[in-house]
This record gives structure tokens, sequence and C-alpha cells, in this order.
């Protein structure tokens, strides 16, 4: 098949089922044509070829339709959806489209979704109930979903059958075909779904408006096979795909020359950076290595999986310099039964194993984590044992979750005695013990100098700057609004709950 002919035969052109007579013939072309996103399919990953694409441009064909319109993203959930609506905001400039930031202005509403948890998904179905007022006003207005819970076959369904406001649903892999389904969207006048159920590839030379003129987020790879039980991002996303180390750098080049201060090297698990690649043996840990020579203050990269941290990592960022070390580290449990339920591929030794070798590497390195609690069957002695683990590393700070079935998991089909109010107290409990562990570590920081990434006026007080140490410590202080985008050294007066207040460091002015 070539990719037209997959195009063709992934995608969905669906009658508008607010048209009476069209809602008939909608639904009988619906169940002959529509072949849902899978979920089995997705499973069933193989070995197939990840395509790259060096050649996007947006053709003759789509310039100006977008002219004297404006469009409108909600994003919702990581980092990667974040960056992803800066891409599609590319491509509604190159479009001639204008951005707006009011619902009630846009021309285009595109809502970029999260399906990590069923509040996100929630949130969603909301802003679409509210969206179809707007709809009944202006039914010129599109309305478009797309995001990681238009790759689920429940969610497009459901949309299909009751948010007839809806217009275009696209999936994750299908981004770049932004100018052909809002073409599609005008020419039509009818309901556009296109998700395709596939693996993935990589697309290069896509446009981006980024969000800031100081951080910027770099993708080196998508998608994940860890294929934890409980998590829906493996089917969503597709395949672990890694950008060619090539294209990266030429990014982070780029990005330096425009003199951004701190670059977030992107992935669902970047730990398994290269591990795709035919042609050579080419880790995270080298990639590393080779951007710590550019010239950028400050390099990051986010999410982790301890099971792909290899040593050669370790030892690339034991160099310092500007690779910081603050390192983001799900660990999920801190039992080896649940993690293993989890299908996490390593155990509570093995993982404070890790942490022994970064903290050896890395003396000051700060870590950081998440935790799902209230996994099906859970005990109190399993969940006891997240608490003595996080004592033991003594992480900065923790991004807690309670355990929420999502469809089509392994998880999701396992029978679960833990009640929810048990679930909802072991989560007080551990945010309890992050709160008094993150208050002792910020505490130290009074009375020291630390160095700030400075980003802007505070949001409650324009009188007061705001920035971010190495470590992400937001730290408020008075200064010149020439500070802006540089780092400066700051003192730190006083710890408050989440945050540091603290005064310029003289010398720092003379930046
Ligand atoms: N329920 C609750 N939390 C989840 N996460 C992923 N899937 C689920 C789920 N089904 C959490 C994990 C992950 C973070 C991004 O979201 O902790 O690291
Ligand atoms: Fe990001 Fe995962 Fe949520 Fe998708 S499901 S937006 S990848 S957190």
């Amino acid at each position: 098949m070539n990719e037209k002919q997959r195009i063709e035969s992934q995608k969905v052109v669906a009658g508008n089922p607010t048209d009476k007579k069209s809602a008939k013939d909608f639904s009988k072309y619906f169940e002959s044509v529509y072949i849902p996103p899978s979920l089995k399919d997705a499973k069933k990953r193989g070995k197939e070829e990840v395509n790259y694409h060096n050649d996007f441009h947006i053709s003759e064909e789509f310039q100006g339709l977008g002219n004297n319109k404006k469009f409108y993203i909600r994003t919702y959930g990581c980092q990667m959806n974040e960056h992803d609506t800066e891409v599609m905001a590319g491509i509604f400039l190159g479009l001639g489209y204008e951005p707006t930031d009011t619902v009630n202005d846009a021309d285009v509403i595109l809502l970029n979704t999260c399906a990590i948890r069923e509040n996100a998904e929630n949130k969603v179905f909301g802003e679409l109930g509210h969206l179809k007022t707007l709809k009944k006003h202006r039914p010129n207005l599109l309305i478009g979903v797309c995001g990681c819970m238009s790759q689920e076959e429940s969610v497009v369904n459901k949309i299909l059958k009751t948010y007839n406001q809806v217009d275009m649903i696209f999936g994750t892999h299908n981004i770049h075909r932004l100018p052909n389904i809002l073409k599609e969207a005008y020419m039509s006048k009818e309901m556009v779904v296109e998700v395709w159920s596939k693996e993935g590839d990589v697309i290069e030379n896509l446009p981006k408006v980024r969000k800031g003129e100081i951080k910027a987020w770099v993708n080196i790879m998508y998608g994940c096979d860890k294929f934890c039980t409980y998590c829906i991002v493996p089917y969503t996303r597709g395949k672990e795909r890694s950008r060619r180390p090539e294209d990266i750098i030429q990014e982070v080049r780029h990005l330096a020359a425009q003199d951004y201060q701190e670059i977030t090297l992107l992935g669902q698990n970047v730990n398994a950076y290269g591990k795709d690649f035919e042609d050579m043996t080419y880790g995270l840990g080298d990639l590393m290595d080779e951007i710590r020579k550019i010239d950028i203050p400050r390099i990051r990269f986010t999410t982790s999986h301890p099971r792909d941290f290899d040593d050669r990592l370790i030892e690339v960022l034991g160099k310092g310099g500007n690779l910081l070390d603050h390192i983001h580290l799900p660990v999920q449990s801190g039992s080896s039964e649940v993690l293993k339920m989890m299908a996490r591929k390593y155990d509570r030794e093995r993982y404070l194993e890790l942490v022994g070798k970064i903290k050896a590497a890395m003396p000051n390195a700060s870590l950081t984590t998440d935790i799902i609690v209230g996994f099906p069957n859970e005990t109190e002695e399993q969940f006891e044992e997240t608490l003595s683990l996080y004592r033991e590393v003594e992480f900065d700070t923790a991004y807690t979750f309670i355990y929420s079935p999502r469809e089509g998991t392994p998880a999701a089909k396992m029978v679960d005695n833990v009640p929810l109010e048990v679930k909802k107290e072991r989560l007080q409990r551990l945010n309890a013990l992050v709160n008094e562990i993150s208050a002792k570590k910020l505490k130290e920081y009074e009375g020291q100098v630390v160095e700030v990434l400075v980003e802007g006026e505070s949001k409650k007080n324009p009188d007061v700057l705001a920035g971010y140490t190495e470590k992400s410590k937001l730290v408020n202080f008075r200064g010149p609004k020439s500070v802006i985008g540089k780092l400066i050294k700051v003192k730190v007066t006083k710890a408050k709950t989440w945050t540091l207040d603290g005064e310029l460091v003289e010398e720092a002015l003379e930046v």
C-alpha cells in the first residue's frame, strides 16, 4: 500500500449527524467503512519500519486557507502535548491564521487532549459541552479534538455518537496532516475523522511557534514500548522511534543561536533513545555527550524510565557543566510485588541501586518522581513500602496519583479489592510525606546563593520577578526587568511552602 492508499484506508469523512438527513446516511456509511483506532492492533507491535520524512511543507493548495481567521488551541496533559501544540500553531501560522487567546474570537478551536487518567478525559468532555453553545451561535466555527484521547476507539465512538458539535478528530500521528484536515472540514462541512492506529513515523522540518524565548522543548523520540500494565500511552503514542542525532543536534544548535538559555529533551521514555537504530549503537548518553558541547547554559531531559537508565548516561551526566543534575525518575511504587504487577521491569532493590549510582556520580543530584497509589489489590504493607522508599530516597518532590483504570490496558481487567476511600486515604498519607520532605529540602536553601534563570514577572505581583533554579525551585525576588531571560545569582532569604523568596546578589546586576 502506498502512502496515499494508506491514508485513504484509515480515514473517514462522516456525514455530520447534526443534519437529520445525513445522520442516517452517516450511520450506514460509518458502519460500512469506519476502521476504529484499535488497541488490539497497537499491542501487536512488531518490527515495522519507521519512515523518516524530511520534506514537510505547506503545499500551494493550502496557502491562504487561514486568511482573516483566528485559531485557538487548548492543551491538556504533558510537555509532549504542549510541544505538539507548538507545532500545530506553527502550521496554523503557515496557513495564514492568526492566534487568539479566547475561544470567543476563534474561527478554529482545537482541544489537544490527554488520556492518562479518567479525570483528564472528563475535563475535555466538559469543555466540549461548553463549546456546543458557542457552535450554535456561530455555525461556521470549526471545533477539533486531537491528541491522545482521539487515539482511543471508545472516545472516537463517543464523540461520533454524542458530540456532534465536533467537526474534526485527528490523532497524534496526524498532526502534519492538519492543512488537509482543515481543508476537508471547510469543503465538506462534514465531520472529518483521521486517526491512524499505526506505529507512527518521524516527520522532520515541522514548523513550530515556541511558547517562550528563554526555554525550549526538543523532541528526541516518540512513542513508548514499555507497556506498563496501567498505562495508555503505548497505545496512544505508537511505538518507540528516535529522531536521528544529527537532526536533534541541528535543532539545539539553532536554539543556541537564538539565545535560548534552557532546553528540555523530550520523550515518553527518553532512556530508550536510539534503541531502534539499526545502523548504529547510540544511546541517550552519547547524545547528551554531544549536546553538552553546545553553548546552551541548561540542558534537561524527561521522562526517564529506570529500566533503561544506563551507566553510559550516568557517566556523561557526571561530567556536569550544562547537564543539570535534577533527574525525574518515576518509581510508581516502592513494592517489588506491585512493580511486578505493573510490569515495570525493575524491583525496589534495582531502583535503589540506580539511585545510589546517580548520587555517586552527581553528589548534589536532586530526584523527583511519579507515584501511583491504589493499584489493583495493593495491600497496606505494599503501600507502606512506597512510603519507606520515599523516605529512603528523599525525593525533592513527587507527582502523586490515584490509579485510574484505562480501557484496553491489562490492569483495567484486574479485579480490584481496594475501595476508593482507602485509595484516597493512602494518597493523603503519601502527600503528607511528600510535603514534609519538600519543606525540609526547601528550608535547607535559606541563606544559600542559587543560580536563577529569570523568566519574568511573578504571576501574583508584577513588582516581583520569578525564575527557576537548576533544581526547578521557583524563586521570587525583586530586581530590574533587565535581568529577565538571564541567569543570575540570588540569595535565598526565606523558604515558603512551595517556593523560595530571595534577594539579588549585587554583582548579578553587572551581567
Ligand atoms: N492511573 C494513574 N496514574 C497514571 N499514570 C500513568 N497511567 C496512570 C493511570 N492509569 C501516571 C504515572 C506516570 C504519570 C505520567 O502518570 O505515574 O508516570
Ligand atoms: Fe501526555 Fe500521556 Fe497525557 Fe498523552 S496521555 S498527553 S502522552 S501524559
